[in-house]
């Protein structure tokens, strides 16, 4: 009978595994944040991974890419319709809606660490499930708390150790201002209709500010001369925006004014800004599309609370991308030490043996040497070999005589040495002997 053939399994397409070798990266990074997060006075938030299709289209928008065309989402068999998360901020906030959390003392301060989807097309940096960790601050409007975000992810990146890092900054203005800004940027595009890309027509109807965004050849002429969205700023957003740049330069945190940071999710009022790594002839791009890269962004967005159902209640954020900020790590040439090896290696032989050295194993633990084994091998041989490449200094070795006698030899690794020493004195006699150089 011909054999059917069956389809090689692999991961989804944008998907990835992350393996033992890579993990000393995530957990660094891990660590980094929730360290530095902790010290700002941010709290760690964790919200389901898929909510209500709902909270994005209200939240992210309507218009925006992510809700027209990358969201992972799908009907129960309830019939409710449930998306996984695009991005983690909706999220944050509806949390903070349900949970009561208004009658908290504000500003409330949240970070976050964990899986988003997006349905994109897979490219380098670019993937469908894609890791970030973010930071919002509820219930505050103060430009200090836009420039503290700010900070903290530059501490974030540095605590890394990642060099050539750069701030793009804009303001969007807000509900009194934006119209204004909006409407110059539809005269000015609607009269330049015809040397546009395709998309950027559809842009003009449903999202201009987009119309900034757009990284084609040939739009690129017209968007050089386009509007700025600080040149329609009410005093209000035009004092916060000055204040904002103030903090930073008492700061001294280097940044760019960007005239064309519009960000992709429509909730941003006021403040936008991004992070991009620098190459040596201006910001770093992606190779395939030639786009800046952006290792993360955030802004500040006073009417999301409200759009989700809250109370008016000002906020901002940002969140960073893992695997675009591991990749500089690696491209930078930063070496992320791992975690120091185990010095002893407890060698079994017999079932008694076997026995005996799990037991051991336990009491090494709890006295905090760290130990390896290869408990399923038989031979003492093969044993002995892996502790070798290892490069422990000693092997513990329990035979069946030595579960008998209640003893344990000790092997010097490198001499050759082995010396039999009672079973209870050998926790004792192995840390004398490791504290020596
Ligand atoms: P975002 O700009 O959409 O903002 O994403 C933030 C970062 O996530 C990006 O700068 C990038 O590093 C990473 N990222 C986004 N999409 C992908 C992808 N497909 N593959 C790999 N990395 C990706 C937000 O998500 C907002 N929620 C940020 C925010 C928080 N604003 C206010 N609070």
């Amino acid at each position: 009978m011909p054999r059917k053939k069956i389809k090689n399994l692999q991961a989804p397409r944008g998907t990835y595994d992350i393996l033992p070798e890579n993990q000393i990266y995530w957990d660094k990074i891990r660590r980094v944040v929730k360290e530095l997060g902790e010290d700002y006075g941010f709290l760690r938030i964790d919200t389901p991974i898929i909510e209500d299709t709902d909270l994005f289209i209200r939240g992210t928008g309507q218009t925006t890419d992510i809700v027209q065309k990358q969201m992972y989402s799908f009907k129960t068999l309830g019939g409710d319709s449930l998306t996984l998360r695009p991005e983690g901020t909706p999220g944050v906030i509806r949390a903070y809606i349900e949970n009561g959390m208004i009658n908290l003392l504000h500003p409330l301060k949240f970070y976050y660490f964990g899986p988003m989807f997006r349905y994109e097309h897979p490219q380098a940096g670019r993937y469908r499930q894609f890791y970030q960790f973010g930071f919002e601050t509820i219930g505050g409007q103060e430009p200090v708390l836009d420039v503290q975000l700010i900070q903290l992810f530059l501490h974030i990146l540095r605590d890394l150790g990642l060099k050539k890092i750069n701030v793009q900054i804009n303001s969007l203005g807000c509900p009194e201002c934006r119209p204004a800004f909006r409407r110059a940027l539809v005269d000015y595009y609607r009269s330049r209709k015809n040397k546009l890309c395709p998309n950027c027509q559809k842009r003009l109807k449903i999202n201009p500010l987009r119309l900034l965004d757009c990284k084609e050849e040939k739009c690129q002429p017209v968007k050089a001369s386009a509007p700025m969205s600080l040149d329609y700023l009410c005093s209000q957003c035009h004092n916060h925006f000055k204040s904002v740049l103030e903090f930073l330069d008492e700061l001294e945190i280097p940044y760019f004014l960007n005239h064309q940071l519009v960000r992709g999710l429509d909730y941003y009022t006021k403040t936008v800004f991004e992070v991009w790594p620098e190459s040596n002839q201006g910001p770093a791009e992606n190779q395939d599309t030639k786009e800046p890269i952006s290792l993360g962004g955030g802004g500040r967005y006073d009417n999301l609370v409200k759009r989700l159902g809250g109370k008016p209640t000002p906020a901002a954020g940002f969140a960073a991308g893992i695997e675009r900020i591991i990749s500089l790590i690696k491209q930078q040439g930063m070496k992320i030490p791992s975690k120091s090896n185990p010095k002893v290696f407890l060698v079994q032989l017999g079932e008694l043996g076997q026995r005996k050295s799990m037991k051991l194993f336990e009491e090494l633990h709890k006295a905090e040497i760290k130990v390896a084994e290869s408990i399923s091998k038989p031979s003492i041989k093969s044993q002995l070999k892996i502790a070798d490449k290892i490069g422990v200094r000693f092997s513990l070795i329990v035979g069946q005589q030595e579960a008998l006698d209640r003893s344990v030899i000790i092997r010097d690794m490198q001499s050759g040495v082995q010396e039999t020493v009672p079973r209870d004195k050998v926790v004792k006699e192995l840390k004398k002997r490791l504290s020596k150089k």
